[in-house]
């Protein structure tokens, strides 16, 4: 079972897994939120080994019926609301599905897997459960939670929730903590699809604050491999982190982005920057993340397989060649959401 799978990483998780591993049969859970598009998934959609369930991780019948249905032997565990500003506007959301979504799975796994044939739940979770990083230093396993978001304390919640089932149910547990990702089939409320989006529509770039704050990039099938690597070869019940060792400033990102936008466009240098706006900062902005991979990489042989330029010419070029993907994900309730973000500040 792969919840979320409809969503951005969950979906680059999906198509690895369908087209590595034949012969898993894999469940493809997903609510399809404003965030879950099957559109991410027509490639994959006719393989034999795929199936999808339209289904809310906070409906502990549908849950359980599935783990029954299917006999799932193991879980990967995506599904979440991700995205920091809509925690600001309502937290809310976030409690229930990314906190009692994951028990109602916990519960679930725990009452189906009484055999003793061996199982994983995987939970996948991120860096903003440590908080905040001044110039200096990185996140490694070890640093303590501090999370400052409801966004990062909602997930913060859930991964000790995962831990609290390792310890008191000998549920086998295996997590991970990630950077920021970037890649195909981003929904454009996040910085990097956001931007192209704009960029492609002549609207205005919003930095928020300074435009000073630091994240580290890691390629969406980079965070796809680790995964693997996790799932696979991880230890029951230890946490890795998942990096790219690639900071950047959002101004930098942005200036960087807009210059090789104007290349692909064929529009003379400095256009897209022009579109560049300084707006009101999110509260409570996290100055920076970085990620000490060094775990995963040792333990694991996980390295991330591509530089940032690549990387960033790849997903734009995949969002010019598929700018109706763009208009049919955003074309629900995510205008009006967007003009509210936007437009008020
Ligand atoms: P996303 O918002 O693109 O996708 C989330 C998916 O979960 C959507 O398909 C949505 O429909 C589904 N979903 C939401 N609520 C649900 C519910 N109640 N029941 C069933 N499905 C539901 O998110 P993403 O960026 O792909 O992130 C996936 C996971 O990875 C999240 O747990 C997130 O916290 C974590 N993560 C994300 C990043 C990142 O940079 N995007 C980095 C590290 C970790
Ligand atoms: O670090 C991992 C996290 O990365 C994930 O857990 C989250 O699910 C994911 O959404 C992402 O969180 P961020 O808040 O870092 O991502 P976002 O794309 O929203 O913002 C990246 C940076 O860009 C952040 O400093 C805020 C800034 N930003 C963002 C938007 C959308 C802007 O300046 N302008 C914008 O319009």
């Amino acid at each position: 079972m792969i919840t979320g799978g409809a969503g951005f990483i969950g979906s680059h998780v999906v198509r690895r897994f369908v087209t590595n591993y034949p012969d898993y049969q894999i469940i493809n859970i997903d609510k399809l939120t404003y965030a879950g598009n099957l559109e991410n998934l027509i490639d994959v959609e006719h393989k034999d080994n795929y199936v999808f369930e339209k289904a809310d991780i906070l409906d502990k019948k549908s849950v359980t019926d599935l783990f029954s249905k299917y006999t799932i032997t193991d879980v990967i565990h995506l599904a979440a609301e991700s995205h920091v500003d809509r925690s600001i506007e309502g937290p809310m959301e976030f409690v229930l599905t990314n906190v009692v979504g994951t028990v109602t799975l916990l519960e679930a796994a725990k009452d189906a897997w009484t055999d003793k044939n061996e199982h994983v739940f995987y939970h996948v979770s991120t860096d903003e459960v440590f908080g905040s990083l001044e110039s200096e230093g990185f996140f490694t396993e070890n640093t303590p939670y501090d999370p400052r978001s409801p966004y990062s304390a909602s997930k913060a919640s859930s991964d000790h929730f995962v831990r609290a089932y390792f310890h008191t149910f000998q549920l086998p547990v295996k997590m991970s903590n990630c950077s920021n990702n970037y890649g195909s089939h981003h929904f454009p409320e996040k910085l990097i699809p956001l931007m192209i989006n704009n960029i492609l529509n002549d609207k205005p770039l919003p930095i928020y604050g300074n435009g000073l704050n630091i994240r580290d990039w890691l390629w969406v099938e980079d965070h796809a491999s680790a995964i693997d690597a996790v799932f696979h070869k991880g230890k029951i019940g230890e946490s890795y982190n998942i990096g790219g060792l690639n900071e950047w400033t959002n101004i930098d990102l942005v200036m960087f982005l807009c210059q090789l936008m104007d290349q692909k466009l064929g529009r003379p240098e400095g256009s897209a920057a022009k579109l560049i706006t300084y707006i009101k900062d999110r509260a409570g902005h996290d100055q920076r993340y970085a990620i000490d991979a060094s775990k995963i990489r040792e333990e694991l042989g996980w390295t991330p397989s591509i530089n940032f330029e690549d990387g960033l010419s790849k997903t734009i070029d995949w969002y010019l060649a598929n700018k109706e993907w763009i208009d049919k994900v955003t074309s629900g309730s995510y205008q009006n959401y967007y003009d509210q973000q936007y437009n008020n500040r």
